[in-house]
């Protein structure tokens, strides 16, 4: 069979969610733009992508999202003063994460019908071609990033094979999340059986679920194009992955690396603190003031 021989150059982040579950704080500011040590998540997604070759970034935004566009052009007031301060280091840094010109596309999910919706109002700026799919709630932590993960295992896999992120939850939180069935394994990867939306625990196929990192192939978007609302009215991703996967492969890759949802307020904090603690500039000093603190909370 033809190995997976088509780059995948484009990646598309869905950044229209209202991110309700962390009012006040995002009344007035997007969710993606929440910092996890020094860095707006969108921003540690983007890199994830980035370093894996991605070269085109493309993001479907809604209403109060503009910020995401400025956080990724240039802001020739504040580099000034940079300039003029001699802060180089801060200069270096915000050109470091300046994406190419042109390398951005922005278009708008006009209302909040699901993720599938949102990856189907990116068809035009998609093309056909095969894609990344990165959801921004999600962080994942690890020397390799789970992207470049999935493109290496891709590498082994056909060249219509759709390859999607998975990891094991405990049971009884398999509800919250897109649920696969396991079957034979293929390299790294195992061939996905079935696939289900927010099923209730006993009609799970499995404990491992979609972690939102996914490579996909164009057909998706002509499915998308009628794909009917399933789980909470909404045009879900999953139920027109199950449709694509009748007549293409669909691949689990369990990536190595902590993962972090970030949609979570518990998972937002333990992400800042492990972050943080993988800076060398803050770890030392951060570490202990984490000493002191769970020091006092158990009396000591
Ligand atoms: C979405 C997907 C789901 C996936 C999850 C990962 O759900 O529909 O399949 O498991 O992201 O975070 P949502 O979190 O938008 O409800």
């Amino acid at each position: 069979m033809e190995k997976m021989k088509q780059r995948v150059r484009k990646a598309v982040f869905p950044v229209a969610g209202l991110g309700t579950r962390f009012l006040p704080a995002t009344k007035a500011m997007p969710k993606e733009m929440l910092p996890v040590v020094d860095r707006p998540l969108i921003q540690h997604v983007v890199d994830e992508a980035r370093e894996a070759g991605i070269e085109h970034f493309i993001f479907v935004t809604g209403r109060n999202k503009g910020v995401i566009e400025d956080h990724f052009d240039r802001q020739f007031e504040l580099e000034m003063t940079l300039l003029e301060r001699q802060k180089h280091e801060a200069l270096e840094f915000m050109s470091q994460d300046l994406p190419i010109p042109g390398s951005t596309s922005f278009t708008r999910q006009q209302e909040p019908l699901g993720l599938g919706h949102a990856v189907w109002c990116a068809r035009e700026l998609i093309g056909r071609e095969p894609f990344a799919l990165l959801l921004p709630d999600v962080l994942v932590q690890h020397s390799r990033g789970c992207l470049a993960q999935m493109l290496d295992a891709a590498r082994e896999l056909d060249e219509k094979a759709n390859v999607v992120a998975v990891e094991e939850v405990p049971r009884e939180r398999v509800d919250q999340y897109g649920v696969v069935g396991v079957g034979a394994r293929k390299g790294k990867t195992f061939a996905i059986t079935s696939m289900v939306e927010k099923p209730s625990v006993d009609r799970a196929p499995s404990n491992l679920i979609l972690t939102g990192r996914y490579i996909l192939q164009p057909e998706i978007l002509d499915i998308l194009q009628t794909q009917e609302r399933g789980a909470g009215g909404e045009i879900q991703l999953t139920d027109a992955m199950i449709q694509l996967s009748r007549t293409q492969g669909f691949y689990g890759l369990q990536f190595e690396g902590r993962s972090f949802d970030c949609g979570s307020k518990i998972g937002f904090l333990t992400a800042n603190v492990s972050y943080a603690l993988e800076r060398k500039d803050i770890a030392p000093g951060f570490r202990a003031e984490i000493k002191k603190i769970l020091g006092e909370l158990n009396g000591g």
